[in-house]
């Protein structure tokens, strides 16, 4: 049996005992023995059961037990009392002539004490789970789960939840986990008996406790709308500043409610496991502390921030309104109704002209039995974006999480543009259900490159249900993943292609078209802001050549990366036509409209429209795009970003972001 305890008896006194249901209460008898005991008997009524070890050899009832140096006497209870002392149990010491030299009385009460969370992640507290107290991974694993309050559920004055030692409204309490203390037993506990719940100081750094007062006042909408009344109702009872408090007896068969707000994600420094003890404690005599009978103890883990791929279902896209980017709000709007959802656009004076609504935020999300909802991380790149995730995406159920870094440590690779996910992917017999990160970093012999910034690597890694995988995009000016790789939906296969630009398919189509006696045919045709160029002249430019090579082995050497870390076979991957040039400290820009930073809604795809040669009134570039995507049932829109995007070297996927659906599948049934 589970938390046996060590009780001490005195012959010739009457003791009071408290039991808990669940333990085993153990009294050494020749230690409590009056000197030249030799036997010993015991009596006790009905609720109460006992055994000795060793075993008596005499099996008569109540005949005298020859007392040995080792004899120990178990006694446990299997019923709440429901009165005090309303059990007893005594025991009797003889001499050699079996002379009766003294008696123990033992007036026992018997509590049930349990401190319950939902252990087996169906959304319901059960009653006293025998795995509360660990937990693990997986579909058969166990352990309840904390959400990280980072949402603001105040009407004024907009502030994270996380960030107040209070419950400020009712609908706050959703965004945390259960926690039920449910007892049964007499109207009171005895005298000097009391029940604590308490927290390591670590711990208390991550999580808050809340109570409710009552012990079923979970909608009281009178206390509601009488703020103070209100938080009142919902004390605090753990934090940094109390890591350990007394919580009521409430007597009787009762429960009561407690709140867990977890305050930190998972990080460097925090692997997401929290516990939280809850103890009986017992007087000794005046004047001595209280010492613990009796100690239950839950473990809840931290939910982990989870990023959403291109495969998963768009809710909403969002975009910026500058002074000049009419032609593609104009475009995106278009695809946005077509597929049916919904466009958000964050107008100029939030965004004061900075337009790369990809590089400022990421959407994910949080999970739990009990809810979810989405979170923005906030990039420590800080444009002029800055203030949008906070001031219009942080509210009731939308939380923010960011990682502030050094200024002199951010650079362009911080943007997340630069921070991806794959679909859901298995490697070597290794399961990602929910797809792995991808991140650009510095090429791993650079001593000199720039990084994505640690704060936001150790975050991301931290989270550990995405397992990221770094890829090299310091050879990019700007340095964004998404300038050479995105992924598309597909009905076959991984249920994903993986696109990569590439300038080898890019010279193939442009020779082929040459070849077919289009040389003349005309790039950037129209456009005015661009010069004009021929296919003719494009193939003639040898240092143009050369520094497409070199792109196109910087590419290569991702897509082994890739190919390795997401168990891609070649079939898996379409080569885009897209060629690069070189320009400052030989880093690559996009030539033209860079097509594979595209938007991917369901089977819509935004693409830029790249302006290229022209055959027979059609794009060649397009219409290589449209047949290659087509195959894979997806749609293809051309959107003009050329003067407000690709001229500032970003391109639709830059300017646009989408919060997406979650994940089906539970990041708790992962197999870690
Ligand atoms: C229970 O027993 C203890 C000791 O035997 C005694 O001090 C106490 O008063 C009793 N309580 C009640 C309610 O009878
Ligand atoms: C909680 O209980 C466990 C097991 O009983 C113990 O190891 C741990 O130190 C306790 N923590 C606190 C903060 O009391
Ligand atoms: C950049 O980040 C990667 C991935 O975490 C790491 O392996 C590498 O050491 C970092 N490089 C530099 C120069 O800090």
């Amino acid at each position: 049996m589970a938390h046996p305890r060590t009780l001490r008896v005195d012959y010739g006194k009457t003791s009071h005992v408290i039991c808990v249901i669940g333990t085993e209460l153990n009294v050494s008898m020749s230690r409590s023995a009056p000197p030249s005991s030799k036997f010993f008997s015991v009596k006790c009524t009905p609720n109460v059961q006992y055994r000795i070890t060793p075993s008596p050899q005499d099996t008569a009832p109540l005949a005298p037990i020859p007392l040995n140096g080792n004899s120990v006497l178990f006694i446990s209870m299997d019923r709440a009392s429901t009165f005090e002392n309303d059990s007893k149990l005594s025991v009797q010491y003889y001499g050699e002539n079996k002379d009766v030299l003294g008696r123990a009385v033992l007036h026992l009460t018997a509590v049930e004490i349990s401190l319950d969370v939902d252990a087996d992640r169906d959304g319901i507290v059960e009653r006293n789970n025998p795995n509360k107290g660990s937990w693990m991974w997986g579909p058969n694993g166990h352990g309840a789960i904390l959400l990280v309050n980072c949402d603001s559920e105040r009407k004024y004055g907009k502030k994270l939840d996380s960030e107040q030692d209070y419950v400020s409204r009712v609908s706050d309490l959703k965004d945390m986990s259960l926690m039920v203390l449910r007892t049964r037993g007499p109207a009171r506990l005895p005298p000097g008996y009391k029940l604590t719940m308490h927290i390591s100081q670590s711990d208390a750094e991550n999580v808050r406790v809340f109570r409710s007062r009552s012990s079923d006042a979970i909608t009281n909408t009178l206390t509601n709308l009488l703020y103070s009344a209100f938080v009142k109702d919902y004390p605090l009872v753990l934090s940094s500043e109390v890591l350990s408090q007394e919580v009521p007896y409430l007597g009787g068969a009762a429960e009561m409610n407690f709140y867990v707000e977890g305050l930190r994600f998972l990080d460097k420094d925090f692997d997401g496991l929290i516990s939280i003890n809850l103890s009986l404690l017992e007087p000794i005599s005046p004047g001595f502390p209280e010492t613990p009978i009796f100690t239950d103890r839950v473990v809840f883990r931290v939910a982990p921030w989870i990023m959403t791929p291109n495969t998963l279902n768009p809710v909403e896209v969002f975009v910026c309104s500058t002074s000049d980017n009419y032609q593609f709000l104009k475009g995106m709007k278009k695809l946005v109704d077509k597929s049916g959802y919904k466009l958000k656009i964050c107008y100029e004076y939030m965004n004061r002209g900075d337009r790369w609504m990809q590089d400022e935020l990421e959407f994910g999300y949080i999970d739990s039995p009990h809810h979810q909802f989405p979170v923005v991380l906030d990039s420590p790149r800080d444009g002029k974006l800055m203030n949008f995730p906070y001031d219009v995406l942080l509210g009731p159920d939308f939380g923010y999480v960011e990682r502030v870094a050094d200024n002199e440590d951010v650079s362009s690779l911080d943007s997340f543009g630069n921070l991806e996910v794959s679909p859901p992917v298995s490697v070597n017999g290794k399961n990602y259900p929910l797809g792995r990160i991808i991140i650009g970093v510095a090429f791993p012999t650079a001593t000199q490159g720039r990084n994505m910034t640690k704060v936001v690597q150790d975050f991301l890694w931290a989270q550990k249900v995405q397992e990221p995988i770094a890829l090299f995009s310091d050879w990019l000016l700007v340095g964004h993943v998404d300038e050479f790789m995105t992924f598309v939906p597909a009905p076959d296969r991984k249920g994903f292609r993986l696109l990569l630009a590439s300038p080898d398919a890019g010279y193939k189509l442009f020779r082929g078209l040459q070849n077919d006696g289009h040389g003349q045919a005309i790039m950037f045709e129209g456009l005015g802001e661009q010069e004009e160029i021929t296919v003719d002249e494009i193939l003639k430019d040898e240092n143009l050549q050369a520094e497409n090579n070199y792109v196109q082995s910087c590419i290569d050497w991702n897509r082994d990366v890739l190919k390795r870390e997401l168990g891609l076979d070649d079939e898996d991957i379409i080569d885009l036509p897209i060629l690069f040039k070189l320009l400052e400290e030989n880093r690559a820009v996009a030539y033209y409209p860079d097509m594979v930073n595209m938007i991917v809604l369901g089977k819509n795809l935004g693409i830029p429209k790249p302006f290229g040669p022209k055959v027979n009134g059609r794009c060649a570039l397009e219409a290589e795009m449209c047949s290659l995507m087509e195959a894979l049932g997806l749609s293809c829109t051309f959107i003009d970003d050329f003067s407000s995007y690709h001229k500032l070297l970003g391109e639709v996927h830059c300017g646009s972001n989408v919060r997406r659906e979650s994940f089906d599948f539970k990041w708790w049934n992962l197999e870690m």
